[in-house]
C-alpha cells in the first residue's frame, strides 16, 4: 500500500532528492517549502513521471502554516506514515559575535522550532499509523567547523530532541531518528562554502572527509528512505552520520 510521506524543504537539495526517492517507490509525497516555484516544479515532475505528489506552500517556523500542511496532507492522502523534517537555513562562516539576535532567532525557528511544531502537530496522525520521523541534522552538530556556531547548535538541539521523541513515542510504535550529513553541494552551501576561492575551500573540506568527496543529495535520500522503511524497524533514537568518515 502506498504510504503518505511529508517532506519539508522539498523544493531543492536533499529534500527534493528525498521526495523523489519516496515517490519512485510508489509513496504519496506531500512536499512543503517556502519556495513555491521550486516546490511546484518538483511535484509536477514527480507526477509527470507517474508518481503521486502535492505541494503545499509552508513556513516551517510558523505554527499556523505547519498545521495547514498537516491538515492538507491528511485530507489528501488519509494520514501520515512518515515525517521528514529537512527544511533548514544556515549562516555564512562568521565569528559568533557577528551573528545578531534576529538572525539567531530565525535560524533556531527554522531549524529547530520547526521540528517541535511539525512533530507535535503530527503526533496524533503518526500514532494512528505507527509512523516514522526522520530529522535531517548535520555532522556539524558534533564536529563544527570554524564559523558554524549557531547553525551547529540548532542541529545539536535537533539530535537531542530526536532521542527524546524516540523515548516518548516508542510505546506507540512510532520511531524517530536523525541523520547527520557532511558538507554537500546544494543551494545552502553557497553560504557555507562561500569564500574568496570556493574551489580551494572545497578542496580543504574534501581533505577532511576520508572518502575524499563531498556528500551528494542521493547519499542522503538513500539513508532517509532506509530509516523510514521496515528494514529499519528496530532503529529508533539514533543519529546516523552520512559523512564519508568525517566523524571517525
Ligand atoms: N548541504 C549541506 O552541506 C548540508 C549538510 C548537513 C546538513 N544539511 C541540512 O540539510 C537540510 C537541507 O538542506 P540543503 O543542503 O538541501 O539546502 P537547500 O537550501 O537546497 O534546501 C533547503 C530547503 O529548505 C527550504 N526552507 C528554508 N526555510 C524554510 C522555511 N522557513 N519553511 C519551509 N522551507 C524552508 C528552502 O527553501 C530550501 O528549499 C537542511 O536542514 C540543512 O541544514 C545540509
Amino acid at each position: 500500500m502506498a504510504r503518505s510521506i511529508m517532506v519539508t524543504g522539498a523544493a531543492s537539495g536533499f529534500g527534493e532528492a528525498i521526495a523523489r526517492s519516496f515517490a519512485a517507490a510508489g509513496d504519496a509525497v506531500m512536499l512543503a517549502d517556502l519556495n513555491e516555484a521550486g516546490g511546484r516544479r518538483v511535484a509536477h515532475e514527480i507526477e509527470a513521471a507517474g508518481g503521486k505528489a502535492r505541494f503545499q506552500h509552508t513556513d516551517v517556523a510558523d505554527a499556523r502554516s505547519t498545521q495547514k500542511l498537516i491538515d492538507a496532507t491528511i485530507q489528501w492522502s488519509g494520514g501520515i506514515d512518515v515525517l521528514v523534517n529537512n527544511a533548514g537555513i544556515t549562516h555564512p562562516p562568521v565569528p559568533v559575535e557577528t551573528i545578531n539576535e534576529v538572525e539567531f532567532d530565525r535560524i533556531f525557528a527554522v531549524n529547530f522550532k520547526s521540528v517541535y511544531l511539525m512533530a507535535t502537530q503530527a503526533i496524533p496522525a503518526l500514532r494512528k499509523r505507527k509512523g516514522v520521523i526522520v530529522n535531517v541534522a548535520s555532522v556539524t552538530a558534533e564536529h563544527p567547523r570554524w564559523g558554524q556556531s549557531v547553525y551547529a547548535a540548532t542541529k545539536g538541539a535537533m539530535i537531542s530532541f530526536t532521542r527524546a521523541l524516540a523515548i516518548e513515542l516508542a510505546p506507540d510504535g512510532v520511531r524517530a531518528n536523525a541523520v547527520a550529513p557532511v558538507a554537500s553541494l546544494t543551494g545552502m552551501t553557497k553560504n557555507t562554502l562561500g569564500s574568496a576561492d570556493p574551489q580551494e575551500r572545497r578542496r580543504q573540506i574534501e581533505a577532511t572527509i576520508p572518502l575524499g568527496r563531498l556528500g551528494e543529495s542521493s547519499d542522503i535520500a538513500g539513508v532517509v528512505t532506509f530509516l523510514a522503511s521496515p528494514a529499519a524497524a528496530f532503529l529508533t533514537g539514533i543519529c546516523l552520520p552520512i559523512d564519508g568518515g568525517r566523524s571517525i
